[in-house]
């Protein structure tokens, strides 16, 4: 789309770009660049322009809208077809109502905020204005229903990746320079909240239509904190990128990556419909290798060492006796013995 790659020219350009360059640029006619940039004005963008010189893109806006997302997305499937609300009920509401109308593979619902933003197990997931990322990505695959779970691990993985790219590239705008970061910062509280500093900044919930041997489509709910300076006093576990990085971060570009990572992984994934070929990516962000955990099961909890995942994404867990009992991830919950990790 027009407007996007526009967006994407001013974004790159520290200088003013003119209607001309763009003109010729695109091959379209300077209606239609007048016409994109005053659309990019009414969402929020501060473009000034000078009639000898042109555009130019005053403040790096972070807002969460199509073209912003667009303008960032290197992947050929994830996120292509993406529909981006101010207010809505619920990313994965409006999801699943795209996909019973038929919507593609691929397609991202994403949100600023959600009135009945839901996670796990039936809790609410707050989800004021402004701060986080709230979205949902509709996938139509060709696997076996019960394989479908693990593909909450992929997003995890992918989401995981995706806040650590970014945390790396904050660090490295200050630093002026490359770094190297020495080992991921976000990791994955297995099966699916991502962990910074011990605390949770994000988590997903998967949502399924499906006959016993064939899946309509796939839900993945992502929500990340993004943004937030402070959380109430009801989430104590609660951390945002922001507390780390110190700085606000461009919630699109986040978005962006995630889809970027999902592709890359997702692919990793069809081939096997397991993790043979991710384990051990996976198991590198896993916050819980190592640790003493509690596996919340109903009516049978019980404490023991992770060890890591298998194939099928399921928790290896050493219990006392010397067995090894694997946690598929169901209704089950795992706790550090100590607190949240
Ligand atoms: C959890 O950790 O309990 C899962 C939280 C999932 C929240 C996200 S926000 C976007 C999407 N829409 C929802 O209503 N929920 C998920």
């Amino acid at each position: 789309m027009i407007k996007e790659e526009i967006l994407k020219v001013l974004r790159e350009s520290e200088d003013y770009v003119s209607g001309q360059e763009l003109c010729e640029k695109f091959g379209v006619s300077r209606t239609a660049v007048w016409k994109a940039v005053t659309k990019l004005k009414e969402e929020g963008y501060e473009i000034d322009s000078i009639s000898n010189r042109g555009y130019l893109l005053k403040t790096l806006a972070d807002v969460v809208t199509e073209a912003e997302i667009g303008s960032r997305l290197k992947t050929k499937v994830m996120g292509k077809h993406c529909v981006c609300f101010g207010d809505v009920d619920s990313t994965n509401i409006q999801a699943k109502k795209l996909a019973e109308e038929g919507a593609p593979h691929g397609t991202l619902v994403c949100a600023e905020s959600q009135s009945e933003g839901r996670g796990r197990r039936g809790k609410t997931w707050i989800s004021p204005r402004g701060n986080a990322v709230y979205m949902s990505l509709l996938l139509r695959p060709r696997i076996r229903p019960e394989h479908a779970s693990v593909l909450t691990l992929v997003m995890g993985m992918a989401a995981a990746r995706a806040c650590n790219e970014l945390l790396r590239r904050t660090e490295e705008e200050a630093a002026g320079n490359r770094t190297e970061q020495a080992r991921p910062r976000v990791g994955v509280k297995w099966p699916n909240d991502l962990v910074l500093d011990g605390r949770k900044t994000a988590g997903m919930l998967t949502e399924m239509s499906a006959e016993i041997d064939c899946i309509h489509y796939v839900i993945i709910g992502v929500g990340i904190n993004v943004n937030e300076k402070d959380f109430p006093e009801e989430l104590p576990q609660a951390t945002s990128l922001r507390q780390a990085a110190g700085k606000r971060l461009m919630r699109a570009e986040l978005i962006a990556l995630c889809m970027e990572y999902f592709e890359k992984y997702y692919c990793e994934f069809e081939k096997t419909e397991d993790l043979r070929t991710l384990k051990d990516d996976y198991e590198e962000l896993l916050v819980n290798k190592g640790r003493q955990v509690r596996v919340l099961e109903p009516g049978n909890e019980h404490v023991g060492t992770a060890l890591g995942i298998n194939e099928q994404g399921e928790l290896l867990v050493e219990l006392a006796d010397g067995r090894t009992e694997k946690v598929y991830a169901g209704e089950v919950s795992v706790r550090g013995i100590y607190g949240y990790v």
